[in-house]
């Protein structure tokens, strides 16, 4: 186990039913340190970076309409294995699929609607961090309860 960065976003539809405190209240909860952070509106330049790999394929244009339809909430979370500890607690892609107890599962029962984004992989991670956080919005911080969290040797 060791530390990553993971990059999460509150999608529009979390952030219009007004699950966001909720959402993040889960992050902590979790035990993930919040190292960046910011309200913002994806243009489709941006969703075409993000979702390079799925720009061919036939649900792009809805997903490129619903990921720009509202604001969402870019989060950089910070943790031990944090990027598959996000993927777990989102559950699958699919609301109606996800099992109770992932975020998804929770609060969701759509493909598309489904709250919640977490890189899936260290390479995606590093590169969707680029892309939402300059370095400088990235906080390096001590967080004092952070010797509860884990053994130094889970870090
Ligand atoms: P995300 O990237 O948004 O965190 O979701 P994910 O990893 O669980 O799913 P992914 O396969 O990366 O797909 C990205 C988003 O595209 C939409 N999608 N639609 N119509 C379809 O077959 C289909 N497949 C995927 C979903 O909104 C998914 O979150
Ligand atoms: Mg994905």
């Amino acid at each position: 186990m060791a530390t990553q960065r993971t990059l999460i976003l509150i999608k529009p539809d979390g952030m219009q039913r007004r699950l966001a405190g909720k959402l993040i209240a889960r992050l902590e909860d979790k035990s993930l340190k919040l190292v960046g952070l910011k309200l913002m509106q994806i243009t489709p330049e941006l969703a075409k970076q993000h979702y390079a790999e799925h720009i061919e394929k036939p649900f792009y244009p809805g997903l490129e309409q619903f990921i720009t339809s509202a604001p969402v909430i870019a989060i950089c979370a910070e943790g031990p294995s944090a990027i598959s500890v996000v993927r777990g607690m989102m559950g699958s892609t699919n609301g109606a699929e996800a099992p109770p107890g992932t975020i998804r599962g929770d609060y969701g029962i759509s493909r598309q609607y489904n709250l919640m984004h977490g890189s899936d992989g260290p390479e995606a991670a590093a590169k969707e961090i680029s892309i939402y956080f300059k370095p400088e919005e990235l906080i390096d911080y001590e967080a004092t309860l952070g010797g509860w969290v884990c053994a130094d040797d889970e870090k």
